[in-house]
């Protein structure tokens, strides 16, 4: 992977020579021009040359740090992995087995990132979080519901702490949205492993530093847009790490019981008139009216009705 050696030697301050990244890689200036013309070309990494100064990030890029990640989280028993690409951090992980009690796995790009109802997660190079943490969990596959507001809440608030000026909502059941636009998508994907033992691979694709996607259909922002600054991912990834398997924990204890205050102050479809649409079979259309003990939609139907949801995607009704 030469052309990553390389990318760790730029920077966005200050010019380094073709001549100085060849000797300190041990490959010709050649070479060196060859994985700039690919990073930019098939990496989409924005670098500027000179003709005497060498080479310049156009914009800052902190590269994903295993180690670091690893070093910093504050559980016990965990696996960090990180990749220069993957085909998807939750397939990786469907498929791994599970030797320690987390395994996590981050991407600096996805080829083919999922999304819920099997659509492409857009996961450009070293833009975003991609992330995936595997666990096996003391519950029946009936007793995850909740599971993935739970998430929500766990990361949603976390990042709360860590950005203090963005008013983060979720978007039931597990979006995050900034602005009325989307910030992140969770995915979640479970095998029962016994009776009472259940696999889970969580899947959380955050918008960190991407400031331009034609691909992306939906509103959509992150986290340097809302900002206006450039934000370290190994960070992120620790934060992210350590609210999440607090979370798992207490979900284990005690199931969805115990985020409902926390949901209820970060939900956004509270009072809103949203249309739901079932496996895109269903229309039905009320107004938000919190969730249940099991995470399950509450939408009140025209005066006296209230019906609840397990599963749907909202969409809010613009008067
Ligand atoms: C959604 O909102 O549709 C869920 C998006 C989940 C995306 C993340 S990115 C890391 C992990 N790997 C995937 O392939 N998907 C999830």
């Amino acid at each position: 992977m030469t052309f990553l050696k390389i990318l760790s030697q730029l920077n966005h301050v200050s010019y380094t020579d073709g001549t100085t990244i060849g000797n300190a890689l041990g490959i010709t200036r050649a070479a060196v021009w060859k994985a700039i013309q690919k990073l930019q070309s098939e990496y989409h990494i924005e670098i500027e040359s000179h003709r005497s100064h060498g080479y310049r990030l156009v914009d800052p890029l902190i590269m994903l740090d295993q180690q670091f990640i690893s070093g910093a989280i504050n559980h016990k028993d965990v696996l960090v992995e990180c990749f220069p690409s993957i085909n998807s951090t939750n397939t990786y992980l469907q498929n791994a087995s599970l030797k320690f009690s987390y395994h996590i796995c981050i991407a600096e790009q996805q080829t083919r990132g999922k999304g819920r109802f099997d659509r492409v997660w857009s996961s450009p190079f070293a833009e975003n979080l991609y992330y995936s943490l595997k666990v096996s969990l003391n519950k029946e596959l009936s007793d995850l519901s909740g599971l993935s507001l739970a998430v929500a809440v766990g990361v949603t608030k976390a990042l709360s702490q860590s950005f203090p000026k963005l008013d983060l909502k979720i978007k039931w059941p597990n979006d995050i949205y900034v602005n009325g636009k989307k910030l992140a998508g969770i995915l979640i994907e479970v095998k029962a492993e016994s009776n009472a033992q259940s696999q889970i691979v969580i899947g959380i694709g955050i918008n960190v530093n991407m400031r331009k996607n034609d691909t992306v259909t939906q509103a959509w922002s992150s986290l340097a847009n809302e900002l206006k600054t450039y934000i370290d991912r190994n960070a992120l990834a620790i934060t992210v790490s350590n609210a999440l398997i607090t979370t798992l924990k207490a979900f284990e204890k005690e199931g969805f019981a115990y985020f409902m205050d926390d949901y209820h102050h970060y939900d956004y479809l509270k009072g809103k008139s949203i249309s739901l649409s079932i496996l895109n079979k269903e229309v039905v259309s009320g107004v938000g009216n919190g969730v249940n003990e099991l995470g399950q939609l509450r939408l009140k139907i025209g005066e006296n009705e209230q019906r609840v949801f397990t599963s749907g995607e909202a969409t809010i009704i613009k008067r």
